[in-house]
């Protein structure tokens, strides 16, 4: 179908102008994060397309720019020359085609590669009847064309849901193209998504290439009776080491938002054989994540920092969607494989760049159940690091209380006694004001460490040394911001706790 260059750019422009007269407005609220990434107006959500191209990170993600809910989609841009400051770009890719320009649909989740100096997209076009893989390019990573031949692949393997046939990830391998899909052999019903009997099994689909624009389909890495998930959402499939690695973001496993599973692909069967199976994120905002390698090698993930409505946990509606904005990107994440075969997320070392203030507390005794107050920067856009000796301390839970000011705080509890870590925002001031807990492996040995990243609204916690990340949004009130930290049921040392104010590099 050839491409109606013109229409897209009318509809470009119009994002441009809408974003121009709104967005000093919005830059206003007191919850724009200070240096996690935002569209400048509108609803985001998933990152996608992340590529370094021409010695810039780009970064493309789900975009509906009129309003602070989820909408037509269009793909909104950003540049970085170091993953930390970001410069907003014109709107890559608007919906105007038969096949992606449906209201309520639009152009969704995909990916980037770099063919032979093309950057090159690909995309799910998302029409009232169906899912296609769509693809568009450029040659100065700005402006985009659509591919006149689009869409590259309508029809998903038998027996799958024509309307859940999405989110293409393309890598070469081999000289061969290859591109993973998230499907499902049900109809969706997103108000329950754990119902595999509507929902059916979720399924990672694998196609081969070796043009981009004729795909064959090999076979199912994974399907399930339902335990891997109902539908499988965005799909990767990278290699670390010599092991393979198969994320995605599931509907209909609960808690498990983002899933990992460590194993091999057989490239010519499509089968992913795995072994080790964790999550990425335990937090309730963190989804969608999107691996990428950059020229220094490293592995690098970036997710979105934020929620679907029809989540149990998300009571439909957003704290910030009647502000015309809603959602975040998460810091970069350098991904590594341990030698037990789980991953550990570190957040690259450029954040460090954001760090002033920085202050140090060493041997820190704390006795049952008294707060020690500390500061770190404005102490609600910082980074505050402990080193706990639990061989010293003999409390069931070490306790930080964050954004607190008399009623309002949150808790980020190490709870050594049932080995757990537990984000509690029930009396953050937001909406879905709820706990939420998982596994903690520091809980039966010598020594723990957590660090958390504290922006206006997102907390991103690292413990056990990046195998246990939680990922939370609150919405707290701008004065709500004592930092505490305490033992419960007994004593705790902190050896060390250090923490930085974090510099703002929003637009
Ligand atoms: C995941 C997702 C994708 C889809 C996109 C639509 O968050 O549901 O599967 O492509 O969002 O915005």
């Amino acid at each position: 179908m050839v491409f109606d260059k013109k229409k897209h750019q009318a509809i470009i422009d119009q994002v441009e102008e809408y974003i121009a007269e709104h967005k000093d407005t919005v830059k206003q609220h007191h919850w724009r994060e200070h240096y996690h990434y935002q569209a400048p107006v509108g609803w985001i959500n998933d990152p996608h397309g992340l590529i370094q191209y021409q010695g810039k990170y780009h970064l493309f993600y789900q975009h509906h720019p009129f309003t602070g809910k989820w909408g037509t989609m269009h793909w909104g841009h950003a540049v970085s020359e170091d993953l930390i400051h970001w410069e907003t770009l014109p709107e890559a890719l608007a919906p105007s085609e038969e096949y992606d320009g449906w209201d309520g649909g639009g152009i969704f989740t995909g990916s980037a590669v770099n063919n032979d100096g093309v950057m090159t997209l690909f995309y799910t076009g998302c029409a009232q009847a169906r899912q296609v893989q769509c693809m568009a390019t450029s040659t100065d990573g700005i402006n985009f064309d659509k591919y006149d031949g689009n869409p590259i692949l309508s029809d998903p393997p038998e027996g799958i849901n024509l309307h859940d046939f999405r989110d293409p990830k393309v890598w070469k391998h081999d000289g061969s193209w290859y591109m993973v899909t998230g499907v499902t052999d049900g109809v969706s019903d997103l108000i329950n998504p754990s119902n595999y009997e509507t929902n059916g099994f979720g399924k990672v689909c694998l196609h081969r290439s070796e043009n981009l624009t004729d795909w064959e389909f090999v076979g199912y890495c994974v399907e399930s009776m339902g335990e891997l998930g109902t539908m499988l959402e965005c799909p990767n499939i990278f290699k670390l080491g010599d092991k393979h690695v198969l994320m995605y973001s599931p509907m209909g496993m609960q808690q498990r938002q983002v899933v990992y599973l460590v194993g091999d692909l057989d490239y010519q069967t499509g089968k992913f054989h795995w072994s080790t199976m964790g999550s990425l994120d335990w937090g309730f905002d963190y989804y969608a994540p999107q691996v990428f390698d950059d020229e220094n090698g490293r592995t690098l993930i970036q997710a979105w920092i934020g929620s679907w409505p029809f989540m149990p946990w998300c009571d439909g509606t957003y704290d910030t969607s009647e502000l015309g904005w809603y959602g975040s990107i998460s810091l970069a994440r350098e991904v590594s494989l341990c030698h037990d075969g789980k991953l550990k997320f570190t957040p690259v070392q450029e954040v460090e760049k954001l760090r002033h203030s920085p202050k140090r507390h060493t041997e820190l005794k704390l006795n049952d159940g008294e707060k020690f107050a500390f500061e770190a920067g404005d102490n609600v856009h910082c980074e505050i690091i402990a080193d706990i000796d639990l061989a010293a301390s003999d409390c069931d839970s070490i306790v930080f209380e964050i954004r607190s000011k008399g009623e309002q705080k949150t808790l980020i509890e190490l709870d050594l006694k049932k080995g757990e870590l537990a984000f509690d925002r029930t009396q953050s001031g937001s909406r879905s004001a709820l706990r939420r807990t998982c596994p903690l492996e520091c809980a039966s040995k010598d020594r723990a460490n957590i660090r958390i990243f504290m922006d206006s609204i997102s907390v991103e916690v690292f413990t056990d040394g990046g195998r246990t990340v939680m990922t939370n949004n609150i919405f707290s009130d701008e004065d709500s911001a004592g930092l505490y930290v305490y033992a419960k049921n007994g004593n705790a040392r902190i050896e060390t706790l250090k923490t930085f104010g974090m510099k703002s590099v929003a637009e």
